[in-house]
């Protein structure tokens, strides 16, 4: 370096520093390196405090319309507020009372991104504290699903209901919509007389004759945690502060289901600590609904395809309890970090199983689970980046690198935890965690830092024992990751063999949907139309009421060209809208041509029943 590049570099560091210290810096989540690229707001120096929103839900063309009024603190002086927005059209803009006119297509500006929307510009001043947009959802809003009464289970009302994870809350609400700004909100939801409406906030458990419901959340959440359901519903109380709702005509079933989620939440609350929610309730939705459930604040959405008539999937209510502390609680701070959201709920969630329904039983969790890790791998390929802990979603849907990964990698990472410092440590160490970030969000980084100060504190044994760069920066499955294997599957093991030569017909009493799930997946392929019959006249896979059996069943007799099941599957197909289930069905029909016509014979006869997304 000549001694003018040297004064050219300390006349550029000069002028750096210089700025920095005229210009404040705007604040980030933990660390600075939470960079959301998801959001086009800047809801990261706007602080937006609290939403006012006063909507209609016009049922018949299918919109939501009124105002959202942001309460905001303006501490870097900007000079604009940039909010997220997906199809939604604007009316009147109040900034502090007074509507600001300017042309259309300044306030709109021309960024749309494919899945990140539009944002909206509104100008405002240093000393701004409110913002009130009026505004009306789109056709394409990629959050809500609007259900004819046909397409639901009574087939009497119609219904909606909103999915907002990941970045689809700005498709019916103007926001800064990132997993790092939260807030608190009131709203006044309009909604048809005959039908009553549920948020992610306190709920009524009554229709009223007005059509107008109220609504508060005094505890800030972030964009992706607000929801809302509306038809015709009913509400069943499982103990003091548990409860179900869902359509009338399955409100029995549903309750007598979920018996046990009083308890899951005291079992939880020994684990991590207080609940801190108040009420925790469960929507059962029409069986239209994307996944399998959503961890929205004080009322869990599920599908109806858990309800298997013998308590057998409530295991996923565990988990999206669970998420009121992972998650809701201490929130990813970007969906790059989603891990941490994830990969802790299925962890605690398997705490919560192991502490209600034995080691055993938590066992095959854990074993069916290291297997979807291993699947997950190898669909997205062991040297793939998107099998890394900490991912990298620039430029893409978050929706495609949201995967198994972080649900399994994620638990198995905590298990390692688990199994490197012992039990008591472990959940000492969970419980400090949950209690001094609650309320707040988290990055991968600053995760790693309290893990290092908390739990690790230093040792070199420990520390390279765990290698937690192979985790969370590095592909696949490390070598340390842990593979459990459970005792009940042993017997489904030695049992393989002789069923599939048919040479075992015993009924299997006792085993559990997990047992069962062990079994299809494990049995060796591919098998004759004659084992395949044989099979379902001893075990009556086509008639099973468990869509966990269902599903896997019904691809086994894609596979197999076994006919008989397919009015059953198609019938399945007719309804469900469960990706979970969707997805490995129309792969396995569309891997023959003739398959792939039928394929695109039902997704057309039936894609109206399935979720926009
Ligand atoms: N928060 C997720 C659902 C989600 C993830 C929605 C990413 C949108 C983007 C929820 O808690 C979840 O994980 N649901 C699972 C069930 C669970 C038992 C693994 C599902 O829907 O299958
Ligand atoms: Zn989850």
């Amino acid at each position: 370096m000549t001694k003018f590049h040297i004064l050219l570099l300390i006349f550029a560091l000069s002028l750096y520093s210089c700025q920095n210290n005229t210009v404040k810096q705007p604040p980030v989540a933990t660390t600075p390196i939470a960079k959301d690229v998801h959001t086009q707001s800047n809801g990261d120096s706007v602080i937006l405090k609290h939403l006012d929103l006063d909507i209609k839900v016009d049922m018949q063309l299918k919109n939501i319309s009124g105002c959202a009024t942001w309460t905001i603190e303006n501490p870097y002086k900007k000079d604009m507020l940039y909010l997220d927005g997906y199809d939604l059209s604007y009316g009147n803009i109040l900034v502090d009372g007074d509507t600001i006119r300017y042309k259309d297509k300044w306030s709109r500006e021309d960024t749309f991104t494919q899945f990140l929307g539009s944002r909206l510009r509104i100008p405002i001043k240093p000393q701004s504290k409110m913002v009130c947009i009026y505004y009306t959802t789109g056709a394409k809003a990629t959050a809500l699903q609007w259900l004819d009464a046909q397409q639901t289970n009574d087939k009497k009302k119609p219904f909606l209901y909103t999915q907002s994870e990941s970045i689809y809350a700005r498709s019916w609400i103007p926001c800064a919509d990132g997993p790092g700004y939260r807030f608190t909100y009131n709203a006044r939801v309009q909604v048809p007389k005959d039908l009553m409406a549920l948020m992610s906030a306190h709920n009524p458990q009554q229709r009223n004759d007005s059509g107008i419901y109220h609504f508060d959340m005094e505890i800030p959440v972030p964009a992706y945690l607000m929801a809302l359901a509306v038809g015709d519903i009913a509400f069943k109380s499982i103990d003091a502060r548990t409860g179900v709702y869902t359509e009338p005509g399955m409100i029995d079933k549903a309750a007598a289901e979920f018996v046990s989620v009083g308890n899951m939440v005291t079992t939880a609350e020994g684990l991590y600590g207080p609940y801190r929610w108040g009420r925790y309730d469960v929507l059962v939705l029409p069986p239209g609904f994307p996944i399998g459930g959503m961890e929205n604040p004080r009322l869990t959405f599920a599908t109806p395809t858990i309800i298997a008539g013998d308590r057998s999937l409530v295991n996923l209510i565990a988990h999206e309890l669970a998420h009121s502390w992972s998650g809701n609680l201490v929130t990813n701070a970007t969906w790059n970090d989603f891990w941490l959201n994830e990969g802790f709920t299925n962890y605690f969630e398997r705490r919560i199983s192991e502490a209600m329904l034995g080691k055993e039983y938590a066992q095959m969790l854990w074993e069916i689970g290291y297997q979807d890790f291993t699947t997950a791998v190898n669909e997205l390929g062991p040297g793939s980046k998107d099998t890394w802990l900490k991912l990298d979603l620039a430029g893409r849907d978050p929706d495609d690198g949201l995967t198994d990964i972080a649900y399994e990698k994620g638990a198995h990472f905590l298990k390692l935890l688990e199994n490197t410092v012992g039990r008591p440590k472990m959940d000492s160490f969970l419980n400090k965690y949950f209690n001094e970030h609650a309320f707040k969000t988290i990055t991968t980084e600053a995760f790693l830092q309290y893990l290092n100060a908390n739990l690790i504190k230093g040792d070199t044994t420990i520390a390279n024992q765990l290698n937690i760069n192979a985790w969370v920066y590095g592909p696949g499955i490390p070598r340390n990751c842990p593979h459990i294997h459970a005792d009940r599957f042993k017997i489904v093991d030695s049992l393989i063999g002789p069923i599939h030569c048919g040479a075992y017909t015993q009924p299997l009493k006792n085993w559990s949907t997990l047992e069962w799930m062990y079994l299809l997946r494990n049995m060796p392929q591919p098998l004759t139309v004659q084992q395949m019959s044989h099979l379902d006249a001893t075990y009556h896979f086509t008639q099973s009421g468990n869509s966990e059996i269902q599903d896997l069943w019904y691809a086994m007799a894609i596979a197999n060209n076994y006919t008989p099941a397919y009015p059953a599957m198609e019938k399945f197909l007719s309804t469900v809208g469960r990706r979970k289930f969707l997805e490995p069905l129309y792969n396995q029909l569309c891997k023959t041509p003739k398959g792939k016509q039928w394929a695109k014979q039902l997704f057309e006869k039936y894609h109206n029943n399935y979720h926009p997304l």
